[in-house]
């Protein structure tokens, strides 16, 4: 078999990640199968060992593993060690090698439905949030040339240690929540990745979008609800909106890269995912 993958974490039954493997391995015509590992904190390192003796050829790593896998894996990769965090393992021939595709996906996902929005790097761009997934954002964009990357956070400490990742290229400010929101005029994309508006809080918004850029992007990163609040007032403020399935996908679609060398095709994914988000 060529290729026998999984995904660690808890709690996991729900994840989507299956569904989406699946068909790259179809689509890409790739014999393999993606199991759900479930394990507790005490299990990790023991799931580890029986993924290597059982020569996986990958996996992926979620919450709350992310950085907890780290001390079991044999190498990181530049970019999951300046983040951080790990959220996909590559097998090479008994040497496992942690990578972290989720700020790559965003920024292939954003690609994809913006790509003249990419292709000026002068942007202003805000950030909301500071946990995991915001820094591996950070860092993508940062490392593929955007110039000026605000971060606003409810604790201003973790925008700050976001702002102080190595950066030859981006000039950051580090805000609170309520200067985000009086100063949002001065905002190209507005990237949304606190847990703010994911259900069950579904009528919850981060910040409040009156001062919103009418030809601005607010992308969020949250997937359950698809259209999340902060969403619908962007739309209806005539903004437009990029939904957080869309990074899900692409984050997948670099793991599979990494394993296989090989691109899945995901146009029609993404439409079908949405639709089933969607109910
Ligand atoms: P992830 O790894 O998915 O990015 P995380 O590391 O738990 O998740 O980060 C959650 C983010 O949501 C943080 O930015 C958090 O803000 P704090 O750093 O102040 O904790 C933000 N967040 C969670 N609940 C929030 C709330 N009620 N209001 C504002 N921000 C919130």
């Amino acid at each position: 078999m060529e290729g026998k993958l999984g995904l660690v974490g808890y709690p996991i039954k729900h994840s989507l990640s299956p569904w989406i493997h699946q068909r790259f391995l179809e689509n890409t015509e790739t014999i393999g199968t993606y199991s759900i590992l479930e394990v507790l904190e005490n299990e990790l390192e023991q799931m580890v060992q029986t993924i290597r003796k059982n020569s996986y050829k990958g996996f992926n790593v979620t919450l709350p593993y992310k950085q907890k896998i780290i001390p079991f894996l044999d190498e990181l990769d530049p970019h999951a060690k300046e983040v951080g965090a790990v959220n996909t393992v590559l097998n090479r021939n008994g040497k496992l090698i942690g990578y972290n595709t989720d700020g790559i996906g965003y920024l292939r996902s954003l690609t994809n439905h913006y790509p003249a929005f990419v292709e000026d790097r002068q942007k202003n761009v805000l950030l909301l949030g500071a946990g995991g997934a915001a820094r591996a954002i950070y860092y993508a964009l940062n490392q593929s040339g955007f110039q000026f990357i605000d971060i606003a956070n409810r604790t201003i400490e973790k925008a700050q240690s976001i702002a102080d990742l190595k950066t030859p290229v981006s000039k950051t400010s580090v805000l609170t929540l309520s200067e985000a929101e009086k100063n949002l005029d001065k905002y190209d994309l507005i990237i949304q990745t606190t847990n703010v508006g994911m259900k069950p809080n579904e009528d919850e918004v981060p910040i409040r979008l009156e001062k919103l850029q009418e030809n601005a992007i607010v992308s969020d990163i949250i997937y359950q609800p698809i259209w999340t609040k902060l969403l619908k007032e962007a739309k209806s403020r005539g903004a437009s909106v990029h939904h957080g399935h869309s990074m899900l996908l692409y984050q997948a679609q670099y793991a599979f890269e990494i394993w296989f060398g090989r691109l899945p095709i995901i146009t029609n994914m993404d439409i079908q995912l949405k639709q089933l988000l969607e109910g």
